[in-house]
């Protein structure tokens, strides 16, 4: 089946607005009670209880940062920055585009890369990029693009330098130059999908540099740790063993962080990634903590298994990942439900732009080459692959959680680097239709292939994309 069964998703019981999230497999409803009047729907001062949690948090960041020269943040990304935009116009012209005053419009430039379809929107970023930085020109009457400016020999042997220069000043380690440069080389065969980005960012299966960029530069240090903190304060007093679910947790660079922070708490931590890759090297990173285990799991798939029981979790922590959602306002709404009365989410995720990932880990992030669609929420058809710090607070709340204020605060000098923390608690004080009577309703009106795989409940239905269609009682 193609669209939603409109008919049979009319009065559904105690639900006011739905939205019909496709794929991967059999697609997700999710369904919301009448629009809940404000007095009713929400605890107003909801950050108030967290006050002191927020500021504890900040602290913990601040002094895992402490001694560094943070002033200097600014000039250092935009050295970072100018290195990518220059890499981007290196590899157009050494493409031979834009060469004697040639114009071109963009499916010639993705053709004379041999760009493969599905890094398409990459190479579509390059040239918008390029273009607010005045160093591509674009001629919107004839949707072609003009006058690069390349840089010539000598100022790109510079760049190399600066970057290296950058990377040191931002706490990368060296592992990190020789990634970001191994890369710039070899991207017109990373476009092609002749080579991929995971041999250079684990070469022979070595971690050192996505350890680098998860943990040991400064916003991630900081946001590291100022998760760890909140999940510590967040929880404190909490009766028996702690039961955090960390999803995407990689190379365990935040894990590590929130262990050290829960020293003395007993913990049942469920390690999950969607790779096995990672959990393969999680018991060894982690020493073995009593009550660690690892398992499986993936964003973009309904949780199944005993692991993933609703109401079983105090915690939910994920760093770096939940972006890969297909449909965020599903991935939460999923989320939500493993969590009990109370419990949190805490994410860590990049609310800016980074020209240096254009040329490198967003290779990582373009769909699979047989992914029928790509997002489905409020980035259809946007070529961006991250949120902004508002857009994460709104969605935590349409899902059904409290939003904590972002951090680091606006006007702290890490605010700008991208990292942020976005925490939310479970909101318990609004109307819900319940999932099961909603299930059990479509169950008597459409044949099996025809439902939802899973029914979830949400405080608000976001309207969103052409693809996620919404309905409303008529
Ligand atoms: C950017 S890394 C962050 C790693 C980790 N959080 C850390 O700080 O070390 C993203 C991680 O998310 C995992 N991942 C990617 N897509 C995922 C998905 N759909 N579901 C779960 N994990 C996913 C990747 O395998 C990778 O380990």
């Amino acid at each position: 089946m193609n669209g939603p069964p409109i008919d049979a998703l009319s009065d559904l019981p105690g639900v006011g607005a739905w939205q019909w999230v496709p794929g991967p497999g059999r697609a997700t409803l999710l369904v919301a009670a009448p629009t809940p009047s404000i007095a009713e729907r929400t605890n107003p001062r909801a950050d108030q209880p967290f006050a002191d949690e927020v500021r504890s948090a900040s602290a913990a960041g601040d002094a895992a940062v402490a001694g560094a020269k943070l002033s200097d943040f600014p000039q250092l990304t935009r050295l970072l920055d100018d290195v990518a935009l220059l890499t981007m116009a290196r590899v157009l012209h050494r493409a031979r585009l834009f060469h004697d005053g040639a114009r071109h419009d963009t499916g010639q430039v993705l053709d004379a890369l041999g760009t493969a379809p599905r890094h398409a929107w990459i190479v579509r970023r390059w040239l918008n990029t390029l273009v607010a930085e005045d160093r591509l020109q674009y001629d919107p009457r004839t949707g072609r693009y003009h006058d690069l400016v390349a840089p010539d020999r000598v100022r790109y042997a510079r760049a190399r330098r600066e970057l290296d220069e950058a990377r040191r000043g931002l706490g990368y380690p060296p592992s990190m130059t020789r990634f970001f440069l191994a890369t710039a080389e070899r991207l017109p065969a990373l476009l092609r999908d002749e080579a991929g980005v995971q041999e250079l960012l684990f070469p022979d299966g070595c971690t050192d540099t996505a350890e680098g960029n998860y943990r040991d530069n400064l916003p991630s240090r900081w946001a590291n740790h100022a998760a760890a903190a909140m999940i510590a304060s967040g929880t404190r007093g909490k009766r028996g063993p702690l039961r955090i679910l960390e999803v995407g947790a990689g190379v365990g660079a935040t894990t590590r962080a929130v262990l050290d922070a829960l020293v003395d708490t007993e913990v049942d931590y469920l390690f999950t990634d969607v790779s096995r890759f990672f959990l393969a090297s999680a018991r060894t990173l982690l020493d073995d903590r009593p009550g660690l285990r690892v398992a499986l799991f993936d964003v973009n798939l309904p949780p199944a298994g005993p692991n993933f029981t609703p109401g079983s979790r105090d915690v939910i922590l994920a760093a770096n990942v939940l972006h890969n959602a297909r449909h965020i306002g599903r991935a939460l709404a999923a989320l939500r439900e493993l969590l009990g009365p109370g419990g949190l989410l805490v994410l860590v995720e990049s609310c800016r732009e980074h020209y240096q990932a254009l040329t490198s880990m967003y290779l990582l992030m373009s769909p699979s080459a047989d992914e029928e669609r790509w997002f489905t929420d409020l980035r259809a058809g946007q070529d961006r692959v991250f949120l902004t710090a508002a857009e994460w607070a709104d969605q935590l709340d349409a899902a059904g959680f409290d939003p904590l204020p972002v951090l680091p605060a606006k006007g702290h000098q890490l605010a700008d680097a991208g990292q942020r923390v976005i925490v939310g608690r479970v909101r318990s004080d609004t109307r819900r239709p319940d999932p099961a009577l909603v299930a059990a309703t479509l169950a008597a009106r459409l044949p099996p292939a025809d439902r939802p795989e899973r029914v979830h409940a949400v405080d608000r239905i976001i309207s969103a994309s052409f693809i996620a269609t919404m309905g409303e009682p008529r």
